[in-house]
């Protein structure tokens, strides 16, 4: 939001506020608020607007598995429903956030947008069908495009401890110890969650016939992390946190190496401003300046998931 704003756009923003109160800090607000669900939003929401970032989603696997027809329903209809209202409003430009997750259990390694897709989940397929949907509205007016992000990391004024890096590094301040639930050795590409809005922002500027119905993937190839890699880069910070392999989620299916070639050939100027060293080393600094104890990092706050869990009567499949 403060990247939209720093650069002069006016900015309306739509969330059902699932979360609210769970702010870290103090949040940016847009210029305009619309407080309801995407799947209500209507012609006269979207009219006049230059482009549509769509983010909301039940947004991670285990969300996903609480309501499976809740997921669908946000994620693949409301989706879609949205992506063909702002077409009608004459938007021109439509961004959805995808996910590298879709290749799910990685077939190959360093996996392309045109390799398989191998989803294990409930979200990933929701990504994966509203991507395909949308991608059929493509035409000279109407520019969608598929930002398949890597997972995010790093401080935001909406922290999640619940995506792997920020979980490692929380669990190693308020605990001494780092939880790794895999055996440690499925491949993850990690972004910071700054460099996914700077590429969304670099996705609303690029000309419309380079990127039109593209998906894309968002990350750097050098941003590939073993999940034993991040447990080392959160030692290097925290360097007497013990590492314990707690085994609950058996062998993990997701598995994916990801590249990200063509990033760099649709956004040649577009770098990434954090790696995971320099990301961890920022929200490092912000946990320890908020005092992040135990009790945060066990409560519902951060945790997508326990939070969703106990707010699921705002939010009902149709
Ligand atoms: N966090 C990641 O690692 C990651 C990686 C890849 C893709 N993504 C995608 O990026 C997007 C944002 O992820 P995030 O981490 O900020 O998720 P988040 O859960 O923190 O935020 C999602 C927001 O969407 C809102 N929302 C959910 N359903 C809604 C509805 N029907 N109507 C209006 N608002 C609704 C919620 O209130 C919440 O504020 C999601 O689409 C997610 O699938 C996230």
């Amino acid at each position: 939001m403060d990247l939209l704003k720093a650069a002069g756009h006016r900015v309306v923003g739509c969330d059902l506020g699932l979360f609210d109160g769970c702010e870290f800090s103090s949040v940016v607000r847009p210029d305009v608020e619309i407080a309801k669900d995407v799947r209500d939003l209507d012609i006269r929401d979207l009219a006049g607007a230059d482009a549509v970032m769509h983010l909301a989603a039940i947004s991670n696997d285990p969300m996903g598995a609480l309501d499976p027809k809740l997921t669908e329903s946000v994620n693949r209809e409301g989706s879609i429903h949205l992506a063909e209202t702002a077409k009608k409003a004459g938007v021109p430009r439509f961004l959805f956030s995808s996910s590298c997750s879709i290749y799910g259990k990685g077939t190959k390694s360093d996996l392309c947008e045109d390799d398989e897709l191998a989803p294990v989940s409930v979200y990933a397929a929701s990504k994966i069908a509203a991507e395909r949907a949308i991608g059929r509205l493509a035409d000279r007016h109407f520019c969608p495009v598929f930002l398949r992000n890597s997972t995010a990391f790093g401080g935001s004024p909406m922290l999640r401890i619940d995506l792997v890096a920020n979980n490692f590094l929380a669990c190693a301040l308020a605990h001494g110890e780092i939880r790794i639930m895999s055996d440690g050795t499925p491949w993850r590409p990690l972004i910071h969650c700054r460099d996914i809005a700077r590429a969304f922002m670099a996705f609303c500027e690029a000309p419309a016939d380079l990127v039109r119905g593209a998906s894309v993937n968002v990350g750097g190839n050098r941003e590939n992390y073993q999940v034993r890699d991040v447990a080392d880069a959160v030692l290097r910070l925290v360097p007497g946190a013990r590492v314990h392999y707690t085994g609950e989620t058996g062998p993990d299916p997701r598995n994916y190496r990801v590249n990200f070639d063509r990033l760099g050939k649709l956004l040649p100027g577009f770098k990434l401003e954090f790696d995971l060293e320099s990301g961890l080393r920022d929200l490092a600094q912000s946990l320890k300046a908020a005092k992040f104890s135990a009790a945060d990092f066990s409560g519902p706050k951060y945790v997508r998931l326990k939070t969703l869990q106990q707010r699921l009567h705002l939010i009902k499949a149709r």
